[in-house]
């Protein structure tokens, strides 16, 4: 039934995509079935005139016409042949293997993110790619054409054989009819051979690309494990090949028999025709032709055998195919537009738990971000701070409970008019092979002409200095303007408000409105610390991938530093200037100083804005209006900093335990500056009881 479906949807395939080559391939294999018939009867027109001459009885003129029909019909027959496999290459094969990879990239592209993480979908969607890189698709088409358009072609040759001795054709067709079973045993077999290498081939390609990958290979070969891929590499390379290998060698043995077979029975029919002249049943110049037509039912049959023992086979990776079509159908969206500035965003005991994942990734969590507050999650490594994010914005769907936005189910609003107002740096973030304008400016590409826009804000990401020259990528200024404005002392950039606490610029000040959010690229007023300003610095020698310079050593334009990297992925955020923000370890590759400017900056600029940070620096937690700490997938405390150093849980335990780290570390000989992300200990939380200094000496004896 299923292999019934799969066959009806590569055939509406074709004739509703390609209908003109698949039309005339159709008509192609129709003559060229009728080919031998045509031949064989021409052919015995041509004895029986040959041997009416012999006996004298005339038949010259016959000949000659015979030869001459058999001539033009010769070279009719090449070069339509020709044509049709022009038709048939470039259309049936390539137009549809195309065709073909286009939906299956677009189902990739529809596919809801959290098959992702699905282990068989993978391995269904590489079996997919097997099946359009293999022609399965096209080849089960031609199979089909091949099938029917054959059968007249073997009825009337069938009948032709039929005429000199029923049993003829029995004897012709018995002696092919292996080659069905051998097909379809082999290809069986190829399909669940494919199955079952599926994931060693997954694994193959994998670390085949890791060789390939500039980062991975100088891990590799400093860490010196190059060698124990690459032994890994060869050892599933031989198996998948070993596989393949026995089952070609097993190929070659069954078609060698079926061969014998059939030798078999043309030697079976030379007797039986001899005997058939011997008997007077035909005459001898009827000999050759009966021979031929006996040879020709032979091959017609057996290659439809073939063909329809190979079908079985052949539908199992196209079913893959369809499966995996079938399967990027997008999830149910709703309708609704989120046309309104985003006012609350609420989580309802929201719970998730990955594809085969075991565990619920995130466990009944409930709360309520209001338009304008900086929320901060914190928690360690695997608590699901990642995972509520993805909740958060719709990239997975809750197992259990609601996400809403302005008391809407995410599930009815329309995803892309959600997304219109939220910027995401992920923990993964990546920096493209494109222009570095193109890269900052990628999601409002329509403003990547906006020269001025993208300056500011690689600005604003101190990355808007010249490659290579003494400034390098920003990092250098900044500590000298740092250093300027904080006049040569230890006060962090945006340090030493009132009663020693951090200030920040434009920090959510007591009593202030739910101020418009401005925009990111919008100059200020006030001069950010570390940034350029008036006069304040070299003129911008412009950007560099400006010109249409594509970023990447592999491109021969610039490389950078994960810092960097970070630093131009943020200004991607900051470009889109939208009013949800969401940043998943924003500063992880940051260097302490760039981290507390950037953060601070963000921060300033975000006042309006509904912003979600990621980070396992609590020192940042200060600045921000709510604080979540999760602790195995569920909110396990929920506040305020003072509010949480107040109740004294785990919260209060991390804050403490950074704090110590950093003084404990300065106040050793030669340790670690007093700033490094957390912007500033407070006194009360400061000080380290005599315990914990034995602790600490015990930690800096270790290090
Ligand atoms: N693709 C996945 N498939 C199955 N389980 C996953 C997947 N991604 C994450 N998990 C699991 O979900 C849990 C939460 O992961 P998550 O990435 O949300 O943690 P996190 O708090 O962001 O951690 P980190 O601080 O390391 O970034 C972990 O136990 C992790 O093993
Ligand atoms: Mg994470």
């Amino acid at each position: 039934m299923a292999s019934t479906k799969t066959l009806w949807r590569i055939i509406t395939f074709f004739f509703r995509k390609i209908p003109m080559e698949s039309a005339f391939s159709s008509l192609a294999y129709i003559l060229e079935h009728l080919h031998p018939t045509i031949m064989t009867l021409l052919s015995a027109a041509l004895f029986k005139a040959a041997g009416n001459c012999l006996a004298g009885d005339g038949g010259a003129t016959e000949i000659f016409t015979y030869s001459s029909a058999i001539i033009l019909y010769f070279v009719a027959y090449n070069i339509l042949r020709s044509f049709s496999s022009i038709c048939i290459n470039a259309g049936v094969y390539e137009k549809a293997m195309f065709l073909l990879k286009d939906d299956l990239a677009e189902a990739a592209s529809r596919l809801p993110l959290v098959r992702f993480e699905d282990g068989e979908m993978l391995a269904r969607r590489k079996r997919a790619q097997e099946c359009v890189q293999n022609d399965r698709i096209p080849g089960i088409f031609m199979l089909l054409i091949v099938l029917t358009t054959s059968v007249a072609g073997i009825l009337s040759l069938l009948a032709a054989l039929w005429a000199y001795h029923p049993l003829l054709p029995i004897i012709a067709a018995a002696s092919v009819a292996q080659f069905f079973l051998s097909h379809w045993l082999l290809e069986r077999e190829g399909y669940r051979l494919e199955e079952a290498v599926t994931g060693r081939k997954r694994q193959r390609d994998y670390i085949w690309s890791l060789f390939t990958s500039p980062g991975n290979v100088k891990e590799m070969r400093v860490m010196g494990f190059d060698g124990y891929l690459a032994d890994r590499w060869k050892e599933e390379r031989d198996s998948v090949n070993e596989a393949q290998w026995r089952l070609d060698r097993k190929k070659s043995r069954y078609h060698l028999l079926c061969d014998a077979v059939k030798t078999l029975g043309y030697l079976t029919g030379v007797a039986f025709c001899l005997w058939l002249v011997r008997e007077g049943m035909i005459s001898a110049p009827v000999f050759g032709a009966c021979l031929v037509a006996f040879a020709s039912v032979q091959d017609v049959v057996g290659n439809f055998f073939g063909s329809l023992g190979k079908i079985p086979g052949f539908l199992g990776l196209a079913a893959d195919y369809f499966a995996f079509i079938d399967d990027g159908a997008p999830e149910q969206e709703g309708l609704l537009e989120l046309s309104e500035p985003i006012r609350t965003i609420e989580l309802k005991d929201v719970s998730f738990r990955y594809p085969h994942g075991g565990k619920e990734a995130v466990k009944s969590v409930s709360l309520t971000i209001r338009q304008g507050e900086v929320v901060s999650l914190v928690g360690v490594n695997g608590s699901g701070k990642t995972t509520l994010v993805k909740l958060l914005l719709g990239i997975y769907l809750p197992e259990r409970g609601e996400v809403r936005y302005n008391g809407t189910d995410l599930r009815r609003l329309r995803k892309e008019s959600l997304y219109r107002h939220a910027a995401l740096l992920t923990q993964d973030f990546a920096l493209y092979n494109l222009t570095l304008a193109e890269n900052v400016a990628l999601a409002d590409i329509g403003r990547v002409g906006d020269r001025e826009r993208v300056r500011e804000v690689l600005r604003r990401v101190d990355m808007d200095g010249g490659l290579g020259g003494a400034e390098g990528w920003g990092g250098c200024r900044a500590l000298r303007e740092s250093e300027s404005q904080g006049g040569g002392g230890q006060e962090a950039p945006g340090s030493g408000g009132e009663n020693g606490d951090p200030e920040i610029p434009g920090s959510r000040g007591e009593g202030e409105g739910q101020e418009a959010p401005r925009s990111w690229g919008e100059g200020e007023s006030q001069e950010v610390p570390g940034s350029r300003g008036e006069n304040g610095g070299p003129e911008i020698p412009g950007i560099p991938g400006d010109s249409g310079g594509i970023l990447g050593r592999e491109f021969g334009g610039p490389a950078f530093s994960e810092g960097q990297k970070q630093r131009l992925a943020l200004a991607r955020v900051l470009f889109a200037d939208r009013e949800l923000v969401i940043l998943d370890e924003p500063t992880s590759a940051l260097d302490p100083l760039q981290e507390n400017r950037i953060l601070e900056e963000f921060l300033r600029l975000s006042r309006g804005r509904t912003t979600i940070i990621i980070s396992h620096r609590v020192g940042l937690c200060r600045q921000v209006d709510k604080i979540a700490v999760m602790q195995d997938g569920s909110i396990a405390e929920w506040g305020s900093h003072e509010q949480l150093m107040a109740e004294g849980g785990a919260y209060k335990n991390l804050y403490d335990m950074q704090s110590r780290w950093y003084t404990d570390t300065a106040d050793a000989p030669g340790g670690m500056p007093v700033e490094t992300g957390c912007p500033q200990k407070p006194a009360e939380t400061g000080g380290r009881n005599q315990d914990d200094s034995h602790e600490a000496d015990h930690e800096t004896d270790q290090i």
